[in-house]
């Protein structure tokens, strides 16, 4: 993604951090998703007493944006306060590469500047594609 495009998911994602539900872990994380057509959506993370419930800032974005009809994304701007955070976690690779497999990623946290891809995430990802012969 472009510089320009980087500054402003990543402050998206900034802005919405005070809303993660970190009550566990401490670990607060924020996402924004840039679908196709422009749009952008963002998630957090939230957690629950029962720690197994607990859905990724990542997946809560992606999920927002198919409840409002975007199934197609460039780019997701992730930030986290903590430096456990310094790239996304395997159920969140495998969403990112069910909608977009050529999703840029940008992950900002104290750990330090990540970027990549979803299909640099996660080779070899599962799919219910037929296989091409
Ligand atoms: N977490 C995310 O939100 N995204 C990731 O990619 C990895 C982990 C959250 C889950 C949990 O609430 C906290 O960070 C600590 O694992």
């Amino acid at each position: 993604m472009d510089r320009q495009t980087e500054v402003m998911l990543l402050a998206r994602a900034r802005e919405t951090l005070k809303h993660a539900y970190a009550k566990y872990s401490k670990v607060h994380v924020a996402a924004a998703v840039l679908a196709v057509d422009g749009s952008i959506y963002t998630g957090v993370n939230v957690e629950n007493a029962s720690y197994g419930l607990t859905v990724c800032a990542e997946r809560n974005a992606i999920f927002s944006a198919v409840g409002q009809g975007r199934q197609r994304f460039s780019a997701m701007a992730i930030v986290s306060d903590s430096e456990y955070i310094n790239s996304p976690c395997g159920a969140c690779r495998q969403v990112m590469t069910e909608f977009s497999p050529d999703l840029e990623v940008v992950l900002d946290s104290p750990a330090g500047l990540f970027r990549s891809t979803a299909a640099q995430l996660l080779p070899g990802a599962f799919s219910m594609k037929e296989k091409e012969e």
